[in-house]
């Protein structure tokens, strides 16, 4: 992080760096709590973490999934190196999940977390094809979630919308009747998206869906996840094929002038996830990040499966600050991109906008924000 912060050199695990000058000891961990967020990349099976996954195997009476039958109950988080490896120990574990009071306890326990962390918004995806494929019907798992946001909404007053996801490894027929499945509940939907396995699995093979999901009014993004074979051009296809209104992940743009150029002037913003990044790739992208959001980009920090990354959105910021040269006001304004490209009424969005714009005047006078930094 740039200026008046100790946070350079010291890596993820170190005591929270402390501001050095100034009257202020708001260290950057406590500054990234209090800042109201919005999270715009999260998938809803990757929050379901090992204590969760034991407690519905058991209230259902299964077995539990191979990942966690051979992980010692002390330990806290799954194994893997890799979005393969990721993905290997992903489905198998959504085998607990079986009936519409399971699907409404995992978005229950996220928004949860979430809350805790001072998120205010969130648009979350679900992928109904990892359940109807192995048998749990369509309207549970949407009935479900539907309620878990429901009640977080009720009870802590967190917003919530839901997003579904197409599996990109699956046919484009598949997705097509899983889109028709999903009409009866527009209401409960803002938007559909792409996950899974990119490899080979372009976004042209899905514009006929896509297509179909903008008639019917839903709001479009798709996954171009980091350093795929075929990146920059699943990242054109996106833009002129599908004309998606976000990209998830899809800092590859870094890579094409013109690309950045035209995102910025569609004002397509990107979803981007640190920790998941140097989980599956080798970097968390962080100057690819920055790149992208000094240009103008409407670059956003998020959690993407924060169960099985072990890092909720708090976390990823703490970890673009402490490895980046990021200054404060530029975590404010990854928060002001968020809340930008939302998907929410302009009426929200300007009560978000306030909160933030609140919070930056409040850190100015107590000095946690100097020298522009
Ligand atoms: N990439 C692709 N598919 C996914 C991911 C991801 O990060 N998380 C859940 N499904
Ligand atoms: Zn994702």
């Amino acid at each position: 992080m740039r200026q008046n912060t100790a946070i350079d050199n010291m890596s993820s695990d170190s005591a929270a760096p402390q501001i050095q000058d100034g009257d202020s000891d708001i260290d950057i961990k406590t500054f990234i709590h209090g800042m109201p967020k919005c999270e715009l990349h999260v998938h809803l099976e990757g929050c379901l973490t090992p204590g969760l996954a034991r407690q519905l195997a058991e209230r259902n009476n299964l077995p539990l999934p191979p990942s966690l039958s051979s992980l010692d109950p002390s330990q806290t988080g799954y194994t893997f190196h890799d979005l393969t490896s990721f993905l290997a120990v992903y489905y198998p574990n959504l085998s607990v999940l079986q009936t519409e009071h399971d699907f409404r306890d995992l978005a229950v326990d996220y928004l949860t977390r979430a809350h805790a962390q001072n998120v205010k918004h969130v648009e979350l995806f679900f992928d109904p094809q990892a359940h109807t494929s192995r048998g749990v019907p369509f309207p549970t798992v949407i009935r479900g979630y539907r309620l878990g946001l429901l009640m977080a909404q009720r009870t802590l007053g967190i917003s919530a919308s839901l997003i579904l996801c197409f599996l990109r490894d699956q046919s484009a027929e598949y997705a097509m009747a899983t889109l028709m499945e999903a009409l009866p509940y527009k209401d409960a939907l803002i938007g559909v998206g792409l996950d899974s396995d990119e490899r080979d699995n372009p976004p042209s093979k899905f514009a006929a869906v896509f297509q179909r999901a903008s008639k019917e009014g839903f709001l479009l993004t798709a996954h171009c996840d980091i350093d795929q074979a075929n990146s920059i051009t699943h990242i054109r296809q996106c833009i002129n094929e599908i004309q998606v209104d976000r990209i998830d992940h899809g800092t590859n743009i870094v890579e094409d002038e013109s690309l950045i150029e035209t995102i910025i002037s569609k004002n397509i913003g990107l979803t981007c996830c640190p920790v998941s990044n140097s989980v599956v790739t080798s970097d968390f992208k962080g100057r690819e990040i920055l790149t992208l959001l000094r240009r103008g980009v409407k670059v956003t920090i998020n959690s993407d499966d924060p169960a099985y990354f072990r890092a909720y959105v708090n976390e990823n910021v703490e970890k673009l600050a402490r490895e980046s040269d990021v200054t404060r006001k530029e975590l404010i304004q990854l928060q002001r991109n968020a809340f930008g490209i939302s998907w929410i009424s302009s009426w929200r969005r300007n009560h978000f906008l306030a909160l933030l714009d609140d919070y930056e005047a409040k850190m100015i006078q107590s000095q946690a924000m100097v020298n522009g930094a």
